[in-house]
């Protein structure tokens, strides 16, 4: 989305798993942009971790934190270009949704077999309050791709690297 002052931002969203920090990180050094992960962004404000969150204040005050926290970076968007990744919950809430079709946001899906999202999520050593066992994670999954797919763009990501992904997201928006 050109801004006033030739400001942009690029927003990834996607389930856990699918690559959005790490292909976040890729994509800000290609584009030379500054990147940024909301759920950062809510364990600064929050001075805890997104776990502690869950466990001492409850999925609806995380989820009450991140669409604060999403309100406050779209202010801050003249401040200037960057890449921001979304925790997989975030554009599963229609709030958020709204808000950032509100901004003209660019929103990328990035894409992935259920299978292959949670033998990602076993590889990481992260703590996901919301990752359970395969059966929860693909109802979750399959509960929330409807409102994946209403990201302006897709972006498969199955078989392929994390810089591979993001020169696809960034070709795909017309940036390389
Ligand atoms: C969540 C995903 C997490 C984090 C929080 C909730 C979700 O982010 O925001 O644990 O609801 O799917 P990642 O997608 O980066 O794991």
């Amino acid at each position: 989305m050109p801004q006033a002052g030739g400001h942009r931002a690029v927003f990834l969203v996607g389930f856990m798993g699918a690559g959005k920090t790490s292909v976040g990180r890729s994509l800000g050094r290609l584009l030379r942009w500054d990147f940024e992960d909301l759920d950062d962004r809510i364990q600064a404000r929050a001075g805890r971790s997104v776990a502690e969150i869950f466990r001492d204040l409850g999925e609806t005050e995380f989820r009450r934190m991140e669409n604060a926290a999403l309100h406050e970076l779209l202010s801050e968007l003249e401040t200037g270009s960057r890449v921001v990744a979304l925790g997989g919950g975030a554009f599963a809430q229609a709030e958020n949704v709204a808000l950032l079709a509100k901004a003209g946001a660019p929103v990328i899906f990035l894409d992935g077999p259920a299978e292959e999202l949670f033998r990602r999520c076993q590889q990481e050593q992260r703590e996901r309050p919301l990752l359970r066992d395969a059966t929860g994670f693909r109802k979750l999954y399959e509960q929330r791709r409807p409102s994946y797919l209403k990201a302006a763009r897709r972006v498969d990501t199955t078989g392929k690297n994390v810089d591979q992904i993001a020169a696809e997201v960034a070709c795909s928006m017309g940036l390389e």
